[in-house]
């Protein structure tokens, strides 16, 4: 087979590190897929900045979306973030090119998870979004094809490092929120604007994706969606000593006549449950299904390493021409509104 050449828009904590994994497991990628993967081409804002990685031998584009438009390029994968703007424009243009795409961009697919679905079915160009959802956790996979048997009723977890790192580091160390997300950004867990992560937008980016591909799409504006930033540590504490433990939770439920009820927002959870040990960057994903039963797995759900695994299992897919097609529905069914929640379980989370 000839290889598979990528080019990649956004060489930051996750274009750097997709890099670094390519170059560091060149041989194994190529023994598992029967083919060469090589990025051949970069885009990033800055061209000079220090990387730390080897550039020299790659085309340099100061413009993304002429990434597209590169006969040489098979696969664009997209990593600069935003729900707009450049990386939509990139995006939109190479899934018209008939280019195979993979992106992390939650914000991307999840506002607009229609119209891409729509592209990628009508130029018969794949969009694969693994990343997406819980970093290293491969969470699209799981709901895609582990339980794609059966008709799942329920998703929930943690879907978002940055809070659960603040809210375990305020938990055990007693540090103050805005040290940790601090440190959290020099991490290169945080998003670019962190208010996402800390006031639960970026959990909701996700649950709606995994509701999109489990249940049906829904109208990404209606989920109900609350955040950490009014917590403190002495709330911490005192949850501590009832026996609670304090995490951002993200569960969607499957009610009858196909409708969805969603929501984003802190929760206390017995100190005792599974959940409550899912600490730092962790993430966790839940799966209940009549024939699945419950499945969780968890992971890293930020950070360069277990971020660029994720791209790199969408990237093994194509090379071995076993892309799944975006889920159906998502171009073929119109997003519905969620139920409102009439009484959010604001204080509690006993599952
Ligand atoms: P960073 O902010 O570290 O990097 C973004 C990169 O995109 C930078 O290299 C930047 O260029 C480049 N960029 C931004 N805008 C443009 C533009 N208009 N034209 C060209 N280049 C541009 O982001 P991350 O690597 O953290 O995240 C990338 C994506 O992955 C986002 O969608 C994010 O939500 C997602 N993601 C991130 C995870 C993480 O743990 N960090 C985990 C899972 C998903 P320059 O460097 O020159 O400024
Ligand atoms: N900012 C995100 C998080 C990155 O902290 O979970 C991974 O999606």
């Amino acid at each position: 087979l000839p290889p598979l050449r990528l080019g990649i828009a956004g060489l930051g904590t996750v274009g750097t590190g997709v890099i670094r994994l390519l170059r560091a497991h060149a041989a194994l990628l190529q023994s598992r897929t029967g083919r060469q993967i090589e990025v051949i081409a970069v885009s990033a804002r800055n061209r000079t900045r220090d990387r730390g990685i080897d550039l020299s031998a790659l085309q340099w584009y100061d413009d993304p979306i002429a990434l597209a438009a590169a006969p040489d390029i098979d696969v664009v994968v997209e990593l600069m973030g935003g729900a707009d703007g450049a990386a939509r424009a990139l995006v939109e243009a190479a899934l018209k090119a008939g280019k195979a795409v993979v992106t992390a961009n939650k914000a991307l697919v999840a506002r607009h998870a229609q119209t891409l679905a729509r592209l990628s079915h009508k130029h018969d160009a794949p969009l694969l979004f693994e990343a997406a959802v819980a970093g290293g956790i491969p969470a699209i996979k799981m709901v895609r094809e582990g339980v794609a048997p059966d008709a799942l009723t329920r998703l929930s977890g943690i879907l978002n490092g940055t809070s659960n790192f603040i809210l375990t580091e305020m938990a055990e160390t007693g540090r103050a929120f805005d040290d940790v997300l601090k440190e959290a950004q020099e991490k290169g867990y945080a998003e670019a604007d962190p208010s996402a992560d800390i006031d639960g937008w970026d959990a909701a980016h996700k649950l709606s994706i995994l509701t999109a591909i489990a249940f049906r799409p829904i109208l990404f504006d209606s989920l109900a969606v609350s955040g950490m930033r009014r917590i403190t540590t002495s709330d911490i504490h005192q949850a501590r000593k009832l026996g609670y433990a304090i995490k951002m939770l993200g569960v969607a439920r499957r009610l009858a006549d196909d409708r969805v009820e969603a929501w984003v927002q802190p929760c206390l959870i017995p100190a005792q449950s599974g959940l409550a040990q899912v600490n730092g960057v962790y993430n966790a994903l839940t799966t209940e299904g009549p024939f699945s039963g419950p499945i969780t797995i968890s992971g890293q759900g930020a950070g360069e390493g277990p971020t660029a695994n994720a791209v790199m299992a969408d990237i093994i897919d194509l090379a071995r021409g076993h892309a799944l097609p975006l889920w159906g529905r998502m171009a073929e069914q119109a997003p519905i509104a969620c139920e409102p929640i009439e009484d959010l379980p604001s204080r509690f989370y006993l599952r």
